[in-house]
C-alpha cells in the first residue's frame, strides 16, 4: 500500500490548475451508453474512479480509449453485449449505479449489483428506483442485484424527489431522454454537475429544460447521436486547494475554476478572515488571521458536504470555537478521530462537531477512511509539527488527480512512498 509522508510545510505559494470534475465525468461516461457511435470527452481527471467507470462500461461491451496524457477519452457503445453490471466492479465505486438509467433507456433493462453503503453512510438508491417506476419500469431484487426493466420504451412521467439527490436526478434524467413523452423531475438536485450532464445530453439531441433548477422537464427523443464534451472544472478539488492556501497562510492562485460554483466556499473562507479574490477563471487565496466560523452543509448552492472535512481541518487551528453540522450524510466525521490523534480538540454530538481551535497540531500516523477525510488529513499534515504519515491513500487517489505533485509544486513537503 502506498503512503503519503508530509512534514510541516510553511505557507504554500504559486499556481495550481484544477482538473475536470470527478462528479461530472462519472455520470457523463455512463450517459455515453445511450448512443451508438464514438463520443469524445475532454478534460478528463486522472483518477482511479474514472478507470473504474471505464472498466465498467467496457464490461458492458463498450470500447474506451484514453489518450493525451489521460485527459481525453473516446467511448463507443455501439455494441453493448450485456446490461448486467457485476458486483466486483460496482462494489468498488457507488457511482457505478449511474449506468442503470442509460442501460434501462437504451436496452430496456439493467441488472446492477446493489451498491454497498460506504464509509460516509448507507446511501440507499430508493429515489433512483422511484424515478424508474414513474417511467413505467418494474423493479425486482434478489441475490444482491437490482433488476429494472421495461418491455418497450419507457413512458414519460412525473417524479418528486423526497430529497434533491444528485445521483437520482442524474439517473432519472438519463432514463427519461429516450422515454416516450415528457418527464418532470420535481425537487431535483441543482448542482453544477447536473447542468454539465444535461449539456452533454442536449448535445446528443436530448430535449431538457430546467437543469440547474429544482424542476427539470425532459421530452423524450426517438434516438440520440454521439457527441463531444469537455468536463467542467472540479469545484471540490478547487475548494480543497483554497483551504490548503488558507491553512498554511499562503498565497495560491487556483486556475481553471468556475468562480460561481465556489461561492459558498469563498463566502465561508472570507468570513473566517481569509482573503479571496476572484478573476474570470481563477481564484487567489491569501491566508489571514484565521478565525473560527460555523459551517452547516446543504445541497447546492449551500455549503457543500464534500468540503466539510477540509473545513473541519481548517477550523482545528482557527482562533475560537466553531460548530460544524453535517446534514447530508449520517457518518461523515470519520476524519475527526484521526485529526484528534494529531491534537485537534473536537467533540462529536450526533451530526455536529464542536471544534476548539488549537494553536498547533502535531504530526502522527493516520489513515484515510474516505476520499474527503483523506484530503482533510493532508491539509492538517501541512501545518502539523513534525511528520504525518497517511495510509490507505487509494481513497484520496479516487478523487484527487496527482495531489502530491500539485501540492509539491506549491512548496509542500509531501512525498508518496510505494510499498
Ligand atoms: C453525489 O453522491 C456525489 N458523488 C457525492 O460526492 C456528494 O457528496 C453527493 O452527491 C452530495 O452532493 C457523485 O456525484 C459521484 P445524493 P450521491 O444522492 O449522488 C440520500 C465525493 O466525495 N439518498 O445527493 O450518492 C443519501 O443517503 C462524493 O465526491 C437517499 O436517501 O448523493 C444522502 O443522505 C461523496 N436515497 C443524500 O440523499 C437515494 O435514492 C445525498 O445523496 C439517494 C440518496
Amino acid at each position: 500500500m502506498s503512503r503519503l509522508i508530509i512534514t510541516e510545510s510553511g505557507p504554500l505559494k504559486g499556481k495550481v490548475r484544477v482538473s475536470g470534475a470527478k462528479n461530472s465525468v462519472l455520470p457523463i461516461i455512463a450517459a455515453s451508453l445511450l448512443v451508438d457511435g464514438r463520443c469524445t470527452i475532454d478534460e478528463i481527471p486522472y483518477l482511479n474512479d474514472v478507470r473504474i467507470m471505464c472498466d465498467l462500461v467496457k464490461s458492458l461491451g463498450a470500447s474506451v480509449e484514453i489518450f493525451e496524457d489521460q485527459t481525453k477519452l473516446q467511448i463507443n457503445c455501439r455494441s453493448l453485449s450485456t446490461n448486467t453490471a457485476p458486483y466486483e466492479l460496482v462494489n468498488k465505486m457507488r457511482a457505478s449505479f449511474l449506468v442503470a438509467g442509460p442501460l434501462l433507456a437504451k436496452t430496456g433493462a439493467a441488472c446492477i449489483s446493489l451498491p454497498g453503503g460506504c464509509a460516509i453512510g448507507t446511501r440507499p438508491v430508493d429515489l433512483h428506483l422511484k424515478g424508474f417506476v414513474a417511467l413505467g419500469a418494474t423493479i425486482t431484487q434478489g441475490h444482491g442485484y437490482i433488476e429494472v426493466k421495461k418491455n418497450g420504451r419507457l413512458k414519460g412521467g412525473k417524479v418528486y424527489l423526497d430529497f434533491p439527490s444528485v445521483g437520482a436526478t442524474e439517473n432519472i434524467m438519463m432514463a427519461a431522454v429516450l422515454a416516450d413523452g415528457t418527464t418532470t423531475i420535481e425537487n431535483a438536485a441543482i448542482e453544477p454537475e447536473i447542468v454539465d450532464l444535461a449539456t452533454y445530453l442536449t448535445t446528443m439531441g436530448a430535449d431538457i429544460k430546467g437543469a440547474g433548477t429544482d424542476t427539470i422537464k425532459i421530452s423524450g427523443a426517438r434516438e440520440l447521436k454521439a457527441a463531444d464534451h469537455a468536463i467542467i472544472p472540479d469545484r471540490i478539488e478547487a475548494g480543497t486547494y483554497m483551504v490548503a492556501a488558507a491553512i498554511t497562510g499562503g498565497d495560491v492562485t487556483i486556475e481553471n475554476v468556475v468562480t460561481d460554483h465556489l461561492k459558498p466556499v469563498t463566502a465561508k473562507l472570507r468570513e473566517a478572515g481569509i482573503e479571496v479574490s476572484e478573476e474570470l477563471t481563477s481564484i487567489r487565496v491569501r491566508g489571514g488571521n484565521l478565525k473560527a466560523v460555523d459551517i452547516k452543509t446543504h445541497p447546492y448552492p449551500g455549503f457543500p458536504t464534500d468540503m466539510q472535512s477540509q473545513m473541519t481541518s481548517l477550523m482545528s487551528i482557527a482562533c475560537g470555537t466553531s460548530m460544524v453540522i453535517e446534514t447530508i450524510f449520517e457518518n461523515r466525521f470519520m476524519h475527526v478521530c484521526e485529526l484528534k490523534r494529531m491534537g485537534a480538540n473536537i467533540k462529536i454530538e450526533g451530526r455536529s462537531a464542536i471544534i476548539e481551535g488549537c494553536s498547533k497540531l502535531t504530526g502522527a500516523q493516520v489513515k484515510a477512511t474516505d476520499l474527503r477525510s483523506g484530503a482533510a488529513l493532508i491539509l492538517a499534515g501541512l501545518v502539523a509539527e513534525g511528520t504525518t504519515e497517511i495510509t490507505d491513500i487509494d481513497h484520496i487517489d479516487r478523487g484527487y488527480s496527482r495531489v502530491d505533485d500539485k501540492l509539491r509544486s506549491l512548496g509542500a513537503n509531501i512525498i508518496r512512498t510505494e510499498e
